[in-house]
């Protein structure tokens, strides 16, 4: 597995680091348009001083970079530099960016090693972790990938103070999920010093995300291909948050407020067919109270759409099976199965719909 560094700065000493994972000093950045500006000049100035010799490459910041024309192209600038096997490549940014690099990492000369830097609360905590790497294709997201561990994976929670809220909030999502899943210790901290974590007040904001990304990174040692249940578990909420991504064509939901309403409604279809119990269920609820989403976006993106609609297009998840959605429900909070069998349309409708009324602020049932 990987080596997990967190800490400010992460980058202190990463010529001596580079060495004792076995890798050269000879690294391709890659950056997205924000995070270069950001702090591509601070970064490539510590690479330089610790004797590194460096390339950079820019993409624009937005999902459309995951592709592979734009793969193909920085291919072409790695190769014209002379990139070869033994150089490695840092991904400084978000999922984005640590996608796209660890895909470009994992094919480029069949391979070379990958260093993720994550900069979004998202990427600190899920998406630099555990060695799944993809681009889109214009058919589905994240078809095209490997599985290709990164070599190292440096937090920094310093870097989220030019965060926007929104992408603070998306992020937050998937550390709640962590709680919601594994660890209800760890879900009645959250819910104690949410404020503070999204105020990005230390010590809890570096003690959130590093229980998740610990959280995460045990999840994928002890089922690194997806084979026995337990990776699966990560999509808790996911199957709705898919259909309503997709609704949102990719660009007007962030991914972690479509899993924000998922867990509402996973949190009720776990209810409704018997396995948490009602006062989980309100706990459960209540944190996912605190969520904020940007003016008229929960109304157009979710509110306004018909629960049939939404499970038509949950449809379209690649990760169905045979055509049968495939759920992850809790059992308690802190502890999450992946259904095996499969769950008739009324009672995901009916998740849907109780999720509707509690978004609306109506009174349930
Ligand atoms: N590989 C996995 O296991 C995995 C898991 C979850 C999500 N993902 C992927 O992650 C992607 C989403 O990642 P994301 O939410 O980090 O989005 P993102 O990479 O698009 O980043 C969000 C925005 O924040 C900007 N940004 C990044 N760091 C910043 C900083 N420190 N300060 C200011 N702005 C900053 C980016 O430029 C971008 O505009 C999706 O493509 C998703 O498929 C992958
Ligand atoms: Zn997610």
């Amino acid at each position: 597995m990987s080596t997990i560094i967190a800490g400010t700065p992460v980058t202190a000493g990463l010529g001596a680091l580079f060495a004792t994972h076995g890798m050269t000093k000879k690294t391709v950045v890659l950056f997205d348009e924000h995070t270069r500006k950001l702090y591509g000049d601070g970064l490539l100035a510590t690479l330089t001083q610790e004797g590194f010799q460096w390339r950079e490459l820019v993409v624009p910041a937005r999902e459309a970079s995951k592709s592979f024309s734009a793969a193909y192209r920085l291919y072409g600038t790695m190769i014209e530099a002379d990139v070869d096997r033994s150089w490695n490549l840092l991904a400084v940014g978000g999922g984005v960016v640590g996608d796209l690099g660890g895909f470009i990492a994992a094919s480029y000369y069949r391979g070379i090693p990958v260093i993720q830097l994550p900069t979004t609360l998202l990427a600190m905590t899920d998406s630099s972790i555990g060695g799944k790497v993809a681009i889109n294709h214009p058919l589905g997201k994240n078809l095209i990938g490997f599985f290709h561990l990164p070599e190292l994976v440096l937090i920094d929670p310093s870097y989220l103070k030019t965060l926007p809220q929104r992408e603070i909030y998306s992020g937050m999502a998937e550390v709640v999920k962590y709680g919601f899943i594994a660890d209800e210790a760890f879900l009645s901290f959250l819910d104690l010093h949410f404020k503070a974590i999204t105020e990005l007040q230390e010590p809890w904001l570096t003690e959130a995300v590093k229980k998740s990304a610990f959280i995460k990174n045990d999840v994928v040692t002890k089922d690194f291909r997806e084979e026995n249940g337990l990776r699966a578990t990560l999509n808790f909420g996911h199957t709705f948050a898919h259909g309503l991504e997709k609704l949102a064509e990719y660009r007007h939901l962030r991914h972690g407020e479509a899993v924000t309403i998922g867990m509402v409604c996973a949190l009720f279809l776990s209810h409704n067919l018997g396995y948490l119990d009602t006062v989980s269920l309100e706990r459960g609820l209540s944190i996912l109270k605190k969520f904020r989403f940007p003016k008229g976006v929960l109304k157009r993106r979710f509110l306004d759409i018909d629960s049939k609609v939404l499970l038509e297009n949950m449809f379209s998840d690649k990760k169905k099976l045979d055509k049968k959605l495939r759920f992850v429900v809790l059992k308690r909070l802190g502890e999450a199965f992946l259904l095996e069998k499969n769950v008739d349309d009324k009672s995901v409708l009916k998740a849907i719909d109780d999720a509707l009324t509690f978004f609306s602020g109506k009174r349930l049932r």
